[in-house]
């Protein structure tokens, strides 16, 4: 566990507070902290939301180079995380059996459940990195903490 990397995360949870708190809007929201992570954490080369829209996953607020528009169902990290319910680390994504690679440039990622606030899943937050192993056990926290508290609800 880094101890600057959650440092780093409780500042950028504070000004994403400041920025959000007054605006219960849900995509202004995820625009929001998807600008303050895209261009305040190391490495993060994509950050966006795909958002369950009548069972199939599209694309929904990003930073970063042009992604997938949807996701084909049963493949990939993001899929894998909402049938599991769980986040995801991928260190490498080369060994992940069917990681779907919007773009070749990415090579680690980790992929958070997204709720709202009956706890149904509505989609997931997705990070890449162009860095092989970016993303560690800090970064499942903090993140999670992130979408629990400014999109659960
Ligand atoms: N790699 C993801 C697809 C989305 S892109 O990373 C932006 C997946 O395997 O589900």
């Amino acid at each position: 566990m880094s101890n600057k990397k959650a440092a780093k995360y409780s500042r950028l949870q504070k000004q994403i507070f400041e920025l959000v708190s007054k605006c219960d809007h849900k995509e202004s929201r995820m625009a929001t902290i998807n600008a303050i992570l895209y261009h305040k954490m190391a490495g993060f080369f994509w950050v966006g939301f795909y958002l369950l829209v009548e069972g199939r996953l599209m694309v929904g607020p990003y930073q970063g180079p042009l992604a997938c528009l949807e996701l084909p169902p049963k493949k990939g990290v993001c899929w894998a995380s909402i049938n599991s319910g769980s986040s995801i680390v991928v260190k490498d994504v080369h060994e992940f059996p069917d990681h779907i690679s919007c773009d070749s440039r990415s090579k680690s990622e980790i992929v958070i459940p997204v709720r709202n606030k009956d706890g149904e899943l509505i989609g997931v937050l997705d990070v890449d990195s162009n860095l092989k192993g970016n993303f560690d056990e800090t970064d499942r926290e903090q993140l999670e903490l992130i979408v629990k508290l400014f999109l659960q609800y």
